[in-house]
């Protein structure tokens, strides 16, 4: 075989495999960025059916995720993270409030919730997000395990007063499994906070 001709098809074949690589990398890239996308669709859609848990979907007609505040207050929602806040609006005016507040003290740690609160201070909702609480014990908070936590619907800080806004065992009124307390001493403290948070900061939580 000539120089000539040797070397042209070892050109053609570094043009082909050039070409096969820019391809190849090409499919990588456009098949990651349709999969990411697609996964972010899908959170969206499953906080959007939690989000819809605490704060009915008929009560609003605003695109919650557009109508966003973040705020921190540590002593008050239990967390030094900004707590997100999903505004719910119907035909403009403000309807209720869904806070992802944490219980920081809970027995294997933060628990974390989403409270949804009408404007007029009662609650529309409480689920626990995530915790690490024992299986048997601190998971009664968990609504896959029991209704417990549909409790606090309905109440505010008036129901009970505020005195009352603690677990049974301390003189309040919610339940509490025998021998496993600090977790819904945990959950309750972090709800009533959520509600005298609500309470003292109503203007900016809507209109900031
Ligand atoms: C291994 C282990 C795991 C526990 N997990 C929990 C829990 O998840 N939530 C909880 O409230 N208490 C849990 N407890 C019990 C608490 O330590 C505590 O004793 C209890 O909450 C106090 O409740 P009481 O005031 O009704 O006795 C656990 C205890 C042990 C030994």
């Amino acid at each position: 075989m000539k120089i000539n001709t040797l070397s042209k098809n070892m050109l053609k074949t570094a043009t082909m495999l050039t070409l096969f690589a820019v391809l190849g990398g090409g499919l990588v890239t456009v098949s990651f960025q349709m999969t990411r996308e697609q996964i972010q669709a899908n959170e969206r859609l499953s906080l959007l059916r939690n989000l819809n848990e605490v704060m009915s979907h008929d009560r609003y007609d605003n695109d919650l995720f557009s109508d966003v505040r973040e705020m921190t207050h540590e002593a008050l929602l239990g967390t030094a993270e900004p707590v997100i806040i999903y505004r719910a609006r119907k035909q403009g005016q403000p309807v209720g409030a869904i806070f992802t507040s944490v219980a920081s003290d809970g027995y294997s740690g933060s628990i974390h919730l989403l409270i949804g609160v009408h404007s007029d201070g009662t609650l529309a909702g409480v689920r626990v997000v995530s915790h690490q609480e024992t299986p048997g014990l601190g998971d009664i908070i968990d609504l896959r395990k029991s209704k417990w936590i549909l409790g606090f619907q309905g109440r505010s800080l008036n129901n009970p007063n505020e005195s009352s806004w603690k677990v049974r065992r301390d003189g309040g009124v919610f339940d509490h499994l025998t021998g496993a307390t600090v977790t819904p001493r945990a959950v309750v403290k972090a709800v009533k906070n959520t509600l005298v948070f609500y309470q003292n900061h109503r203007e900016e939580v809507f209109f900031h």
